[in-house]
C-alpha cells in the first residue's frame, strides 16, 4: 500500500554489520540492521529473552547476538537460535534508491 512505508534514511547511514534505531509512534523502538553482505532487516528492538536492546548486539552473518546474555537472533525471522526459544517481531523493510523504508503497519503489528 503506497504511503504505508516510512522513509528512515539512507542505507549508507547504517554501519555495515551494525544497526540504527528509529522510534515509531505507537510502535516503540525499531532496530534496523545492515549485514556484511548488504542486506537490511528490521526487528523490534527487544530481545525475546529479557528485552535486551538488540540494536547494540553484534551482527554476524544474518544473526545478531544480544548484548545482555548472548542469545543469537535470526534477523530474517526474529527467532532465537539453538537451544533458546523465543521470537522478536520482524518488520517488513526494503531499500529503494538507497533509501531504507520500513512498513508502518508492520511496526504497529510488531508492537501489538
Ligand atoms: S535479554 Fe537478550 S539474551 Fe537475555
Amino acid at each position: 500500500m503506497i504511503g504505508d512505508w516510512l522513509d528512515i534514511g539512507w542505507v549508507n547511514e547504517i554501519p555495515v554489520r551494525g544497526s540504527r534505531t528509529v522510534t515509531v509512534d505507537g510502535a516503540g523502538e525499531i532496530a534496523v540492521f545492515r549485514t556484511g553482505d548488504d542486506n537490511v532487516f528490521a526487528l523490534r528492538n527487544r530481545c525475546p529473552h529479557k528485552g535486551g536492546p538488540l540494536s547494540q548486539g553484534i551482527v554476524h552473518g544474518h544473526s545478531v547476538a544480544c548484548p545482555l546474555h548472548n542469545w543469537n537472533i535470526a534477523l530474517a525471522t526474529g527467532e532465537a537460535q539453538g537451544e533458546d526459544k523465543g521470537c522478536t517481531p520482524t518488520i517488513p523493510v526494503k531499500v529503494d534508491g538507497g533509501r531504507v523504508l520500513i512498513c508502518r503497519t508492520g511496526t504497529l503489528q510488531a508492537a501489538a
